[in-house]
């Protein structure tokens, strides 16, 4: 990546929750440069999976230290796609007012 970005991720975890975080992912994050600019996570899933519902965005967000600004289910309703958008400008708005 080439500039701050927010990470979409789903979750694909056995029944105990690992795997949660799929491989590409774990791949495109251990590239120190990518990390250094993720700036949130929003974590998709299924809430059929219970406490692992959207775990790989928790995940992610707590290793890089950056808030799970939201999770939704499978693709999102319209009022998720809505709230995602909305949301996404509000928190970009806020990053480039505080950034040094
Ligand atoms: C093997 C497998 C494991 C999954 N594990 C989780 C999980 O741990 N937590 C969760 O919230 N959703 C889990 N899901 C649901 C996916 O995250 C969800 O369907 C997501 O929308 C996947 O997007 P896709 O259907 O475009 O691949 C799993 C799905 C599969 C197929």
């Amino acid at each position: 990546m080439s500039e701050p970005f927010v990470l979409l991720t789903p979750s694909y975890s056995d029944c105990e929750g690992r795997g949660a975080v799929a491989k590409p992912v774990i791949r495109f994050l251990n590239d120190p440069a990518n990390r250094a600019l993720i700036r949130g996570v929003i974590g998709t899933g299924n809430l059929n999976f219970g406490e692992h519902f959207a775990l790989a965005g928790k995940i992610v967000a707590a290793k890089c230290n950056v808030p799970l600004l939201y999770t939704f289910e499978l693709a999102g309703t319209d009022e998720d796609v809505a709230r995602v958008k909305q949301g996404l400008d509000t928190f970009w708005t806020r990053q480039r007012s505080t950034a040094p």
